[in-house]
């Protein structure tokens, strides 16, 4: 199949989301769609899979304008959009899901099904056990489970909006092998809205990128049968940040600050959790100092997280903020006293639906019980104009563009914290966007915060971690100094594989018993 838009328009009020958007994809071609925060891409792409009208332009198919309307129409034309938040149904299995999501609803017959599944799953090296409930499931395994229903739903266009947040290395590995298989192979489209420019590079044939709702540029990637070299994937990035923002950005270096007293310590630290066993964690922040938390999702840092700013419950060990004991206070208190946590969850967690920015800034104000709209409203024009969100004060948060959610969430974190606790603080941001969130960050530690941070992006933690803690299935190993390790080194920890591990004496001398101690501390 190959697909055609032709003069695609979309407003949303005063926004130009899609102006007059032309563009080819081809079979067999796997396509980026790259483009700044907000530039238009989910909108277009939306477009495409029946989740959103346009207001004007067509779809063709194969030379055909086609017409539909809402998602179902659209796989039935064999368009499917990956959804980022899979809307399977987390209690049941992942067969039960197939089947009901499946055209056939329930008059598939299991068995058949199943097979199907079955052999689907074997076909792209995917690991699905179809009698697993999907709450089981890991983030690339709810992906895999929904390409897979698309693709028997007999989709011959398949899109994914951001798809590499949160899954490891391995895992994006099976899935880019997929994509090339189904592209290359079978000829399907495949489009792909990425912010990782690695990934772009290494996975797409060409890229289209967008700019404030334009098209303003298209091009060919170079082959990766080729020499792939890093050179040659420097050059490619920097042309494509230049396409991007319309110019060149440096590379940026992470100063560093003197450190100063511990702001938060956690000795023996054991977080309660039902489903990891996680071990004693010890820790010291500075002012000053950058943590970064390395870990797939779910191998605890998360809990962790959680358990400093006291939304978690621990089982034993010791959690000082700030000089004093924080096990008995609440997040509340411990905000008050200059510990801030940033959730990654955006609109289920951090931000509001139907609240406007207006309201989001009033909840943050001082004093909520006597509310100074005027004062609110030039702070929400102040942030707006400082985290450069492209948005109104009148706009409810979810009609902006998820990276420009991100950008409202930092906002909203007061100035002179002494301890920021962020989740995944630049997740779904652009280059440009996550460089300047960073800018803003590191200020507040020049002025004596302490930040613990995680990420999937081991990029950034390498290059703004002063040290790293790597977590892999509740137990944790420390990197002492971050600037020492290698993108690809974390990429193994990440996986359970501690480099440097505690040398193992052998058994002969070790009869003594007498524990080998590690620079780790905590028993990675
Ligand atoms: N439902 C909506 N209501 C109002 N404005 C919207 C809506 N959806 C998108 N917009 C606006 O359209 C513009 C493009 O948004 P879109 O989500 O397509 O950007 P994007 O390129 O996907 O950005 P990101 O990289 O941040 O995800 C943004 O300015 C956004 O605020
Ligand atoms: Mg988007």
């Amino acid at each position: 199949m190959d697909i055609e838009l032709r003069n695609i328009h979309k407003r949303f009020g005063p926004v130009h989301a899609n102006n007059d958007i032309n563009v080819k994809f081809s079979h067999g071609r796997i396509v980026g769609i790259l483009g700044e925060n907000g530039a238009g891409k989910s909108t277009l792409m939306k477009i495409l899979s029946g989740f959103q009208p346009a207001d004007e332009g067509e779809i063709l198919i194969d030379n055909d304008i086609i017409d539909y309307t809402g998602p179902t129409a659209a796989i039935a034309n064999g368009i499917g959009m990956l959804q980022q938040d899979p809307l399977d149904v987390g209690a049941f299995t992942v067969l039960e899901n197939f089947i009901y999501g499946g055209a056939n609803g329930v008059t598939l017959r299991r068995a058949e099904a199943e097979a199907q599944l079955k052999d689907l799953t074997a076909r792209f090296g995917f690991e699905l056990d179809p009698h697993q409930p999907i709450d089981n499931l890991l983030i690339a395994q709810r992906q895999q489970l929904e390409i897979i229903r698309l693709l028997a739903l007999g989709v011959e266009t398949l899109i994914l909006d951001e798809p590499t947040t949160g899954i490891s290395a391995d895992q994006k590995d099976i899935l880019f092998n997929a994509l090339r298989r189904l592209a290359h192979d079978e000829g399907l489209v495949v489009l792909l809205v990425s912010h990782k420019l690695e990934d772009v590079i290494d996975l797409c044939d060409e890229v289209v990128v967008l700019r404030n709702g334009l098209m303003v540029g298209e091009m060919d990637m170079p082959a990766s049968d080729a020499n792939l070299t890093s050179a040659v994937i420097a050059q490619t990035k920097q042309q494509l940040v230049t396409m991007m923002f319309g110019e060149v950005l440096e590379a940026q270096q992470r100063p560093h600050y003197e450190i100063g007293a511990p702001v938060l310590t956690a000795k023996e630290l054991v977080v309660q959790d039902q489903r990891l066993d996680m071990q004693p964690i010890s820790m010291t922040a500075h002012a000053g100092e950058v943590i970064g938390l390395a870990g797939l999702g779910g191998s605890g840092q998360e809990l962790f997280m959680r358990a400093c700013a006291r939304l978690q419950r621990v089982n034993s060990g010791r959690l000082d903020f700030d000089g004093r004991s924080s096990l008995n206070a609440s997040y509340r208190q411990l905000f008050r006293r200059g510990c801030v946590f940033g959730a990654a969850g955006r609109l289920e967690e951090g931000l509001i639906a139907g609240l406007t920015l207006t309201e989001h800034t009033a909840l943050v104000a001082d004093d909520k019980l006597q509310i100074d709209w005027k004062s609110v409203e030039k702070q929400t024009a102040f942030r707006i104009d400082r985290y450069r969100v492209k948005g109104a004060a009148s706009d409810t948060i979810e009609q902006l563009s998820g990276g420009n959610q991100q950008r409202v969430l930092i906002g909203l974190l007061p100035d002179d914290p002494k301890l920021l606790i962020l989740e995944q603080p630049t997740r779904g941001l652009d280059v440009d966007s996550a460089r300047w969130i960073w800018t803003q960050l590191l200020e507040r530690c020049q002025r004596g915060a302490a930040i613990l941070f995680n990420s999937s992006d081991l990029e950034e933690l390498v290059t703004y971690s002063d040290r790293i803690f790597v977590f892999y299935a509740g137990r944790v190993h420390e990197v002492p100094d971050a600037s020492q390790t290698t993108i690809d080194e974390l990429g193994h920890m990440i996986g359970g594989e501690f480099l440097a591990p505690i040398p193992q004496p052998p058994p002969a001398i070790s009869m003594a018993g007498i524990p080998q101690g590690g620079k780790g501390s905590n028993g990675g």
